[in-house]
């Protein structure tokens, strides 16, 4: 059975007082079995939050990172220092790195590498356009995105997690209904069926993103295969957060 993992993406939000103040509420309230809490900071709080939740059950995780492992990369955030900091769990590809910060699928992909090879837990983000969508291209695009990954550098399916965000859903209030996120979810899991094996699809956990909220939390997460969420606007209020984390213990 696989544990549903609900983690908070507070993207470019919050002051070091208010991350510090959210990070203590999440980690007071979160429950301490049956579902693994993550949350992922900014960077530039990541000490002190992670400070904040130290011998709580919550993970601490990163939105992003390099793939390099040192060297002249101004302004760049290697998993080393990621480690230092006691970070669990680090995305990759989220939409917004996709398509505001227009990162390729190659600097994806090399992230998504250096993120498992150092040995956190991998959230690999996925997800298509309303255009891509109304194109009959989900799959495709999705199926695109999961190729990202190297089934021959990544055999523990514990540390890797796959978000399914349809790019449509995020920040709209407008979530995938529970039957089109169980499709795209169900879907991810035959390919990557396909791409590694039986065994590891069926212990990869795919969290479900897009306007997560405590009224749709439960409904989403009682499908087969959604195994979680990944919260952004809803994890910045610790009751509604963690509202979603009870929905999924
Ligand atoms: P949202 O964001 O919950 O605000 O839609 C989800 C995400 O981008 O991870």
């Amino acid at each position: 059975m696989r544990t549903k993992f609900v983690a908070g993406n507070w993207k470019m939000n919050t002051t070091k007082a208010s991350a510090i103040e959210l990070a203590k509420a999440v980690a007071k309230g979160a429950p301490a079995s049956g579902v693994n809490v993550g949350i992922a900071p900014p960077f530039v709080y990541l000490d002190a939050v992670g400070q904040a939740i130290a011998g709580s059950a919550v993970w601490l995780g990163a939105q992003d990172c390099y793939f390099e492992k040192n060297g002249a990369f101004t302004g760049e955030i290697s998993i080393e220092m990621l480690k230092d900091l006691s970070v669990r769990f680090c995305l990759t590809g989220h939409s917004e790195r996709r398509h505001v910060i227009k990162e390729p699928g190659e600097l994806v992909a090399k992230k998504a590498d250096a993120v498992y090879a150092g040995g956190l837990v991998l959230v690999h983000c996925v997800g298509e356009k309303i255009e891509e969508r109304d194109a009959n291209k989900t799959f495709d695009v999705v199926r695109a995105q999961l190729d990202e990954l190297q089934p021959s550098k990544m055999q523990d399916a514990s540390r890797v997690v796959i978000a399914y965000e349809p790019v449509w859903a995020i920040g709209t209030g407008r979530n995938a209904t529970d039957a089109q996120a169980q499709e795209v979810h169900h879907f991810i899991r035959e390919t990557i069926a396909k791409k590694w094996n039986a065994d590891f699809a069926a212990a990869v956990r795919i969290q479900y993103g897009g306007s997560m909220k405590p009224e749709n939390a439960k409904g989403l997460m009682d499908q087969a295969d959604v195994d979680g969420g990944l919260i952004g606007g809803a994890s910045l209020k610790a009751d509604s957060f963690l509202a979603i984390a009870k929905a999924g213990s």
